[in-house]
């Protein structure tokens, strides 16, 4: 127990009050001392930070909640060609080719209103424009942070065309890889083939006076020999699926409905008013696959009856369509990742064309353009 300090010396008083003296005095630095490392800690992250900020790969782009352009990182300064003092207090949209440009402030308000965001915490493959006015295909994330009641927006922003333009000669070359097997299967391995069918037939009559007994065996040889033959046929078909000829196109997409029919036992039909010759071989065959993907789809996710692939030229514009009749297509927010709908996607580019693939009023719809 402590002493009652009523009955404390004064000399025991006072060095107690020295002490307690000391102790405020040893108390007090050490609060100086905590408020010293947290203003370091404080430096050393903002100065982490703007390292960070400084030195990024990512373009960084922060908005405000009207879209005005509050900061933009020297990535970003390099990936737009603008100086950030040229862009500051000024709408994000210039950022943006039409048509974006013109629907950017319909996002921040339905957003604002809805809560519901398109990019927010996504991320996203769109089209970005530069100081120069060209424009060029970037990856973008966008993240919210709420500063003293305030809301901004932070873009992270980065440039992909080098490695969309990888991916575009990545198809490419399978292409025409695909397209000279099977143009080798078919004019060198079938000629082949077919000469070894017309030797068995041959042997066969030849046979069927010397030695009728081994007659048959030359024969089932020539059989074999054509089933060989029809099958690899059907696989160069598939690998080249256009022939070398301007109505090509029409004809594999003929073919691709007819065989689809046999194949599925459902309605599908090719429609073609006016012929469309196309005589690049290249267009013909991106053309063909985009259809050959949109039927797969339509059987497999939409569950088809009934598939039409039409093909028109008309003022100018080459329209691909493909209708299916099935459960169609889910609005993009909540459709799952696949492969397919973006490979279409680049063949479409490829060919200086687009595609656009959605809900119709009973089905799914896959129309692909391209102005010649
Ligand atoms: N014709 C269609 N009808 C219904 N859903 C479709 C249709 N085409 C595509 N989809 C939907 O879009 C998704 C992506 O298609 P796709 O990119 O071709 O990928 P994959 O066929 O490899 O699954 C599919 O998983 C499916 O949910
Ligand atoms: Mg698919």
């Amino acid at each position: 127990m402590h002493d009652g300090y009523r009955t404390w010396s004064k000399a025991k008083l006072v060095e107690r009050l020295a002490s307690l003296e000391q102790y405020h005095l040893q108390s007090q630095a050490l609060v100086d001392r905590d408020r010293e490392t947290a203003q370091d800690a404080l430096r050393d992250s903002e100065e982490r930070l703007r390292a960070i900020w400084q030195t990024a790969v990512e373009g960084i782009v922060t908005i405000d909640e009207r879209g005005r352009i509050e900061s933009m990182n020297p990535a970003a300064e390099r990936i737009f060609g603008y100086a950030a003092a040229e862009l500051i207090g000024k709408n994000v949209k210039v950022l943006m080719p039409a048509p974006y440009r013109e629907n950017h402030d319909g996002y921040l308000d339905n957003y604002k209103r809805s809560g519901h965001a398109k990019i927010i915490g996504i991320g996203r493959e769109v089209v970005g424009q530069r100081k120069d006015g060209t424009t060029f295909p970037m990856d973008l994330s966008v993240s919210q942070v709420k500063l003293h009641d305030k809301m901004i927006f932070t873009g992270f922003v980065r440039d992909i065309t080098d490695r969309k333009r990888l991916e575009k000669e990545i198809l490419q070359i399978s292409e025409l890889e695909q397209h000279r097997i099977g143009q080798d299967l078919h004019d060198g391995i079938c000629q082949h083939m077919t000469a070894i069918e017309l030797m068995a037939e041959v042997l066969e009559t030849k046979l069927a006076k010397q030695a009728k007994s081994l007659a048959p065996d030359a024969e089932k040889i020539a059989r074999e020999t054509r089933e060989v033959i029809s099958q690899t046929r059907a696989l160069s078909r598939g690998l080249s699926p256009v022939l070398l000829e301007s109505e090509g196109l029409m004809s594999a997409l003929k073919e691709l409905a007819s065989n689809t029919h046999d194949i599925f036992r459902i309605s599908c039909q090719f429609f073609c008013l006016k012929p469309v010759l196309i005589d690049d071989l290249t267009t013909a065959t991106h053309l063909y696959r985009i259809a050959q993907e949109a039927v797969s789809n339509a059987i497999k996710h939409g569950k088809a009856h009934e598939i039409q692939i039409v093909l028109s030229l008309e003022g100018g514009t080459l329209t691909l369509a493909i209708q299916d009749d099935g459960v169609g297509i889910q609005s993009p927010a909540t459709k799952k990742k696949g492969m397919g709908l973006q490979v279409m996607k680049y063949r479409a580019g490829i060919i200086g064309g687009s595609v656009e693939v959605r809900k119709s009023d009973n089905g799914t719809r896959v129309i692909c353009t391209i102005n010649r």
